[in-house]
């Protein structure tokens, strides 16, 4: 049998760093990177035939636990029927009814690739349809790959020490104001000296990518106000919690409007997607409609559109989230208790099917800099340990952590005596 140890070895010699994307890296934790075989309801099993309770849930698509027969089964009967055909399918038009029916705010929707195409796109046409060049995001929150979020992002970028990219042109980084999370203060302070320049505000609605920070009640009203004072789009970057949060995503459990909204993920059941949806007065300025452009080869691909259709038949169901939210609870107040009977400090936070936890003594965390404070070395130790318990987290104490609807009572228990195991031995 060839072993994760040895499959990674060959990774390195032909694939920078050994990965496809620097979140799978085990660099910030220490270790080999466990090379996947399959996954299997709440369960991965890597090359080597060692199960393990997953709460990566691919980083956020795998609400439905991995290869959920009703999704496979829509995607092999979509993959029997041709991959694709340079043409729009009825599959796409009806994903797109869905996604105006469900998230409010959105009239109009186009699909991509990715999250990051989504963002780049939401980008250039609230710059299109503004005719401004700037964009304020906030530290800690990913917004994909393109140039002009990688300032001071989070995620696999915060985790790897570069938060700031190599290779980003100055002239374009000089157009991305990157200000504190939940600070509304100095958003209002920036609007008021480059008002005239900002064509758009994006935001997490909830950061998923500097582990978990809920936004404080006036953060995301503020920016509501000031981007309908200042004439500027609110981009709501909704790809990591949109359908995750609640069916309707994050915007819609706090009660805000946003101008686009940009989804991925879960949107696809699993596989390569994203969307960008809106009023249809900013929506009809891509092309061909309008003047911004935007297009993808593989763009609607009817396999993606299938997982996503059939995903959503199942997060439709009444009570999907409350029951979701219930396992969530469950194994954060779990954590929570087990960390503070060993005298270890954890702060946690959960909404809908996400949640965090970091080793800090901070007693409420609102921003970057408290979560960059956080014990790095006691969560390497704790997710080593976990691993060999069988239980899988985000080889990163920044990354947001994923209950899906199949983790049952058995799983979370099981994981939760893992932890006790796990944070009796910590303190040595
Ligand atoms: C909030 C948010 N926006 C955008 C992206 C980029 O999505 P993708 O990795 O599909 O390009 C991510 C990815 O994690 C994300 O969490």
């Amino acid at each position: 049998m060839t072993t994760s140890k040895q499959w990674h070895q060959r990774a390195m010699a032909v694939m920078p760093g050994g990965v496809n994307s620097p979140v799978r890296s085990f660099d910030a934790v220490g270790g080999e990177p466990i090379i996947m075989a399959s996954g299997y309801g709440a369960c991965v099993r890597d090359i080597e035939g060692n199960d393990y309770i997953d709460y990566v849930g691919q980083y956020g698509p795998a609400i439905l636990g991995h290869a959920h027969p009703d999704v496979v089964e829509a995607v092999s009967a979509a993959a029997r029927a041709g991959f694709g055909f340079g043409a729009t399918t009825s599959a796409e038009i009806e994903l797109a009814e869905r996604v105006c029916a469900i998230v409010p705010s959105v009239e109009k929707v186009r699909l991509c690739n990715s999250g990051t195409e989504a963002t780049m796109t939401a980008l250039r046409l609230a710059r299109g349809v503004t005719g401004r060049d700037a964009v304020i995001k906030f530290e800690g929150c990913y917004h994909g790959h393109a140039d002009p979020f990688l300032v001071k992002a989070g995620s696999g970028a915060l985790t790897t020490g570069t938060p700031n990219s190599a290779g980003v042109p100055e002239a374009v980084g000089n157009l991305t104001y990157c200000l504190p999370y939940n600070d509304g203060e100095a958003v209002s302070a920036l609007f008021a000296r480059h008002g005239e320049q900002i064509a758009a505000v994006i935001v997490e609605p909830v950061a998923g990518n500097m582990n978990l920070v809920l936004p404080q009640p006036d953060f995301l009203p503020t920016l509501r106000c000031l981007c309908d004072e200042y004439g500027a789009l609110l981009i709501c970057d909704e790809v990591m919690t949109g359908f995750r949060v609640g069916l309707a995503g994050a915007c819609a459990r706090f009660g805000i409007r946003a101008d686009l909204i940009t989804l991925g993920k879960i949107i696809g059941g699993g596989l390569p997607i994203g969307a960008v949806g809106g009023n249809a007065q900013w929506m009809d300025h891509l092309s061909p409609a309008g003047s911004v452009y935007q297009a993808g080869t593989l763009s609607g691909n009817p396999l993606a559109v299938a997982a996503g259709l059939a995903t959503l038949d199942h997060i439709s169901r009444s009570e999907f989230y409350a029951t979701l939210e219930q396992k969530t609870q469950k194994l954060v107040h779990g954590m929570t208790q087990t960390a503070a009977a060993h005298g270890i400090n954890l702060k946690t936070s959960a909404i809908g099917g996400m949640f965090g936890f970091l080793f800090t003594d901070c007693s409420a965390i609102t921003s970057y800099d408290q979560v960059k404070q956080c014990d790095v070395a006691t969560f390497g130790r704790f997710f080593s340990a976990m691993l060999d318990q069988g239980v899988m987290f985000a080889p990163s104490a920044f990354e947001a952590a994923f209950m899906s609807s199949v983790h049952d009572d058995a799983q979370i228990d099981a994981t939760l005596r893992a932890c006790e195991m796990v944070f009796s031995a910590l303190p040595d």
